[in-house]
């Protein structure tokens, strides 16, 4: 995983609840902490990370990674502000991560690993993400949906029809405007 998720981590965190916590995380987590955002790290240290913030918060490890993925849009938002302003709504911008989006963040960051998502319409005009990766993301993929409606200002609901963490063989997200 890219240091810049890490980076992402430790600043909402130290955002919302404190430089001291992120410490403790590192601690609890029992890892290094110098991310660059250019390196790659391994996958395990961001499950140790997100598993210890889930345990000192008393939450669950879904939660963490929903939270951090809402959290950080505002920030990926201020950091690539094209890949943003480019749509003026969710749909569209969900639309452009497997053509635009994702293939540029592969030449941003050497080794970057993103996931592609199958992509279909329902006749109600709902957008349904399929997602597989070794990585089991689906939660931080809620994340980063819900903060990007909220950029736009536009409710949103996100439904794991199919999910990994169930048993299923891949995750299922359907994304209905609200
Ligand atoms: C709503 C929009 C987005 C969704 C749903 C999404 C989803 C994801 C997910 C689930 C991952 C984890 C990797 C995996 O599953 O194997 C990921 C990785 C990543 N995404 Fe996105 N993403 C979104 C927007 C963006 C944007 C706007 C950027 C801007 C730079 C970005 C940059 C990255 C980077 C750097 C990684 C790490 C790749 C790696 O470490 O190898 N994503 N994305």
């Amino acid at each position: 995983m890219k240091g810049i998720i890490f980076n992402l981590f430790e600043e909402v965190v130290a955002e919302h609840c404190g430089e001291d916590l992120w410490d403790d995380l590192l601690q609890r987590a029992q890892v290094g902490g110098a991310y660059t955002s250019l390196g790659s790290y391994p996958d395990a240290e961001i499950a140790a990370l997100a598993t210890a913030a889930a345990a000192s918060r008393a939450v669950t490890l879904p939660q963490v990674l929903r939270w951090l993925g809402r959290s950080a849009i505002p920030r990926l938002s201020a950091r690539y502000p094209a890949f943003f302003v480019a749509h003026t709504s969710l749909l569209p911008l969900l639309g452009s991560l497997n053509g635009v989006i994702h293939p540029e963040v592969r030449k941003l960051y050497p080794g970057a690993v993103c996931p592609h998502f199958d992509m279909s319409a329902t006749a109600e005009g709902a957008l349904r993400l399929g997602y597989r990766s070794a990585r089991r993301l689906c939660h931080l993929a809620h994340g980063f949906i819900e903060g990007t409606a909220a950029y736009y200002s536009q409710g949103v609901e996100v439904r794991h029809l199919r999910c990994m963490h169930a048993g299923d063989a891949d995750c299922l997200l359907e994304v209905c405007l609200t």
